[in-house]
């Protein structure tokens, strides 16, 4: 089947793909030559994933998913959540790992998840999927793989960061790792 994946992020797009196997053609923005700034206006990861996946689906009617991710810290009652790209005002992962540090200093509670939600698109129906990670906000930065807040992040069970673990052992624990397992799973029945 062939599928559209609303992202012009290669290195997404390749993950997924190779999740996937080769009973799912998937296929860029890049490759259907949408070169849009697809808008991203909702409170919540569910919102901003279907407005992605219906704004490709309205204007060239196939199957298509996409999806929105981010980090929740339940001390900043769950932000930074869709603010997480851009939580300091710039997309700087040093600023906004800062920010996270400074707005936790003093606090106990220090637990926190990423989180992500796919919307699917198929026949013209949507069918959401959602993959989290549980673990903690350390109280400095470790690592240097990954991207985004992965230095300060802790998954429970584990004594490093996820910038601090290899890349697959990530890939196979991380909140996109277990929504796209679900969207797979959904998609080969
Ligand atoms: P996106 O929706 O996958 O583009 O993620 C939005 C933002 O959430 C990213 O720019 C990162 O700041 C943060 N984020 C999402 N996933 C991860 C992750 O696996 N590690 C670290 N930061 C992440």
């Amino acid at each position: 089947m062939e599928l559209v994946f609303a992202s012009s992020n290669e290195h997404k797009v390749n993950e997924i793909r190779a999740i996937a196997g080769s009973a799912i053609n998937l296929k860029s923005l890049n490759d259907i030559a949408c070169f849009d700034d697809i808008p991203e206006t909702g409170s919540t990861f569910e919102e901003n994933a279907g407005q992605k996946s219906r704004y490709i689906f309205e204007r060239y009617h196939c199957d298509c998913f996409a999806d929105d991710s981010g980090l929740e810290i339940d001390a900043l009652n769950g932000e930074p959540g869709v603010y997480s790209a851009r939580y300091s005002g710039s997309r700087d992962f040093e600023q906004n790992m800062q920010l996270v540090l400074d707005r936790l200093e003093g606090k106990n509670n220090r637990t926190a998840r990423f989180r992500t939600v796919i919307s699917l698109i198929l026949n013209g129906k949507e069918y959401l999927f959602e993959g989290s990670i549980e673990g903690k906000i350390t109280l400095q930065r470790s690592g240097s793989k990954g991207f985004g807040y992965d230095p300060i992040f802790q998954p429970d069970g584990y004594e490093l960061s996820f910038a601090e673990m290899d890349p697959a052992e990530k890939n196979r624990i991380s909140h996109r790792a277990i929504a796209v397992a679900k969207l797979i799973n959904f998609l080969n029945q």
